[in-house]
């Protein structure tokens, strides 16, 4: 039988993709659906006192939602369960949902929701999150004695601090939210059902449950084809079928919404901004000594995932480093702003920008070797992370950092050495983790669950609610049942993820879809052949399908020929949610980044000449969609250092239409050179761990450390915008340098 796993598979949905055969969301025919649209606040913050309906206009040929019509409960479930379907009473963000509209076509839509004229009386709006007193969430965690160490240090030891910045970035996925509605049918078994673009089916469900005052039986959620999620269709798929399915109900017909690119710009959850703080007591070899760090996040709105993109912010912030006494201090707060959410690395890049720079800063303000000071204080087997975890398993810092170095041929000593000419180049480099599965005891209490099913024709399904979102979930799983049953491609296929169908192995989020539910996958497919072979005797020898022919031959039972398995941590580990100390994740994907950048100094233009990753993978169940992973992850990195810049203007984003909110393009994608490191994880699938979100992190310090080695500027927020070049250049040299040239 040959591998699969480590050998590059066709993707099964592949060739549907490339010939435009897939049907994304706006695709599906259906032709007695009506277009649902929502009407949206004006105002950052205010009081709903009325949608007035202009008399002129004919509303009998539309249907209007508002909070009234809701069945349930006014609230999108996820967390806090804070934000409305629609607004009720007060208006928390531009954008808001206040009513909504279903109509035969989009000309009356757009008729109908213009003649809709909310009356709002306006209050004060608040978006400086460091005025905010309202704290959607606050962890703090240490170990050692950190005011101890900073009130008495030994001799030689200095103080180091910095405060460093980052600011949003849409996901900018290839297709728009979207979701149809069906209303629930008595023909149909009273089902409501929702097709959708979207990540996380079950969390759709979870929602229309609660807003429809149903139970699960009755909401049925199927993923159409996704164009691309990072995120972004994490959570807000459930606002978004909440509404389609209220149309419907009241329609009494399916009903779409889907949105254009602009609504999706202007009201959809972004990168969390941050703003993180750094005191550090530094022996002058730069052995670290005590970190103190504070890491502020604007929420937005309203709660949506920001307890948990703090958690696993807050927990990366003190970086892959050793230390004897840390202090983490986080908090995300409201704002009038648009809610944030979801964006691949959840909290990490943020927290990972502000330690890598903090690091140049100790090799700066030292005059140490910024790739020495890193190797000095990695963390290696057997160390102990800022949660006081013990790294025993799979730690490739070292190894990372050897292969980039290698492959880069860099070696730091020359980091800040200056430079002449208009046009200079530098290089930057970063070193970094980020824990796969979710945080502490959270894979436990979700309990994701698998079942694969011997078909009557010999072939294996395998069911999941692990969504494809781009990044490869069927091959990956194809690849580890292949290899867990012997079998060979044509024996196995990957169901589509529908509620009605597949059990619920948990969102597509947070790097786990390898790791944890592949490896339910490989365990199922495990006890299969186990029992294939108990009952007719053959070994892995024989072709799977003579196996499951004989098999299938005795007759077995619906749960014989079926098996579930469910996710449990593996043994000894220990996480407490109220100290925030013990192990917070089963393992870590590590990495080390090496930029080559060129500046211009008369435009103050960055290009990115040459990116080199070296990425500890555990193993590459499919090296070139691993590879894949790693250049887009480090390629939305590099827009989030220098290129993507997303403001907002009284609680409006400026940039809401593709023409002005900037994304990198091919000719802004340096060479990458991807350096696959496989130190195997003994508890994931093949060794595997999760790849997802850890290509996110470095680029932006990597990218900034390079334009400082370039230029000499010391760059503390993203992005590296030619205007924030020019006022860092303006801040260092004086308006006379910048008007003399810098020739
Ligand atoms: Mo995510 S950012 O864990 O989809």
């Amino acid at each position: 039988m040959t591998a699969h796993v480590g050998h590059n598979l066709r993707r099964p949905e592949g060739p549907d993709k490339v010939t435009g055969r897939a049907r994304y969301i706006a695709d599906l025919d259906v032709p007695e659906a009506w277009v649902g649209g929502a009407l949206r606040s004006p105002v950052a913050h205010g009081r709903l006192l009325s949608i007035e309906r202009d008399p002129s206009f004919d509303f009998t040929q539309v249907v209007v939602v508002t909070s009234e019509d809701i069945p349930g409960d006014n609230v999108i479930a996820l967390i806090e369960d804070d934000q409305p379907i629609l607004c009720a009473d007060e208006v928390r963000h531009v954008g808001e949902p206040l009513a909504l509209v279903a109509a035969p076509d989009r000309p009356t839509l757009a008729a109908a929701l213009a003649a809709l004229t909310p009356r709002i009386e306006e209050r004060e709006p608040l978006f400086d999150m460091e005025e905010s007193k309202h704290v959607f969430k606050e962890i703090r965690f240490a170990r050692g004695d950190v005011d101890t160490a900073f009130a008495q240090p030994a001799p030689g030891q200095r103080v180091i601090e910095g405060v460093y910045s980052t600011a949003t970035q849409e996901q900018m996925y290839i297709e728009p939210q979207g979701c149809i509605a069906w209303p629930a049918d008595a023909a149909q078994g009273g089902e409501v059902v929702v097709r959708g673009s979207l990540q996380c089916p079950y969390y759709v469900q979870k929602a229309l449950c609660r807003a429809l005052a149903i139970e699960p039986e009755k909401a049925r959620v199927i993923q159409a084809e996704t164009g691309g999620g990072f995120g972004g269709k994490e959570e807000y798929p459930s606002v978004v079928a909440c509404h389609a399915a209220l149309l419907a109900r009241k329609a009494g017909r399916p009903v779409a919404v889907i949105y254009d690119r602009h609504e999706d710009l202007c009201v959809t959850p972004k990168r969390h901004p941050s703003r993180v703080r750094h005191r550090t007591l530094v022996e002058s070899d730069g052995t670290l000594v005590a970190m103190d760090v504070d890491v502020l996040l604007d929420g937005g709105a309203y709660a949506t995932l920001s307890s948990v993109v703090l958690s696993r912010g807050t927990i990366h912030a003190a970086g892959p480093y050793r230390c004897p006494n840390v202090r983490v201090r986080g908090r995300v707060v409201a704002t009038h702003h648009v809610p944030y959410g979801a964006f691949r690395g959840f909290g990490a890049p943020q927290t990972c920008f502000a330690y890598e720079r903090h690091m140049d800063r100790v090799a700066r303000e030292l005059g140490l070797n910024p790739v020495r000071l890193r190797e000095h204080n990695m963390l290696r087997p057997g160390d102990l992370t800022a949660t006081g975890q013990t790294l025993e398993h799979s730690v490739g810092s070292e190894e990372v950092m050897r292969r980039a170095l290698a492959r880069a041929g860099y070696d730091g000593a020359t980091w800040r050495a200056p430079k002449q000419g208009r046009v200079r180049r530098g290089v930057g480099l970063s070193f970094f983790y980020h824990g796969a599965g979710f945080t502490g005891s959270g894979e436990d209490y979700l309990k994701g669950t698998v079942e694969i099913e011997l078909c009557a024709d010999a072939t294996v399904l395998v069911k999941a609610a692990s969504t494809e979102i781009g990044q490869g979930t069927k091959t990956m799983f194809l690849a580890i049942a292949c290899d867990s049953l012997g079998a060979s491609s044509a024996d196995v296929r990957i169901a589509d993820p529908d509620t009605g169908e597949v059990p619920d192995s948990g969102p597509t989020v947070a790097s786990r879809t390898c790791m944890i539910v592949g490896g339910c996958v490989a365990r199922a497919c495990h006890e299969l052949t186990e029992r294939m072979a108990q009952a007719t005797g053959t070994d892995a020898e024989v072709p799977f399908a003579e196996r499951a022919q004989s098999f299938l031959a005795g007759g077995p039972s619906d749960a014989e020929r079926r098996v579930r398995t469910t996710y449990s941590s593996p043994q000894g580990l220990r996480w407490s949610d109220d100290t925030y100390l013990g192990d917070a994740y089963p393992v870590y994907g590590w990495a080390c980044d090496i930029a080559e950048v060129e500046v211009d100094l008369d435009t103050f233009d960055v290009e990115v000449l040459r990116f080199v990753t070296a990425v500890d993978v555990g193993r590459a169940i499919q090296p070139r969609l691993v590879e894949g992973q790693i250049e887009g992850g480090t390629l939305q990195a590099v827009g989030f250092a220098h290129l993507e810049n997303v403001t907002l203007q009284a609680g409006r984003f400026e940039q809401d239409r593709m023409a002005t909110c900037v994304i990198p393009t091919t000719l802004d994608t340096p060479p990458f050179e991807v350096e696959l490191v496989e130190v195997p994880f003994p508890h994931g699938p093949f060794g595997a761990k999760g790849v997802g979100e850890l290509p996110m992190d470095g680029g932006a310090p990597a990218i900034a450390s390079a334009i400082e080695d370039a230029t000499g500027l010391v760059l503390d927020r993203a992005p590296a915008t030619p205007e924030a070049l020019l006022d860092a250049w303006l801040a260092q040299h004086g308006a006379e340098a910048a008007a003399g040239g810098n020739a």
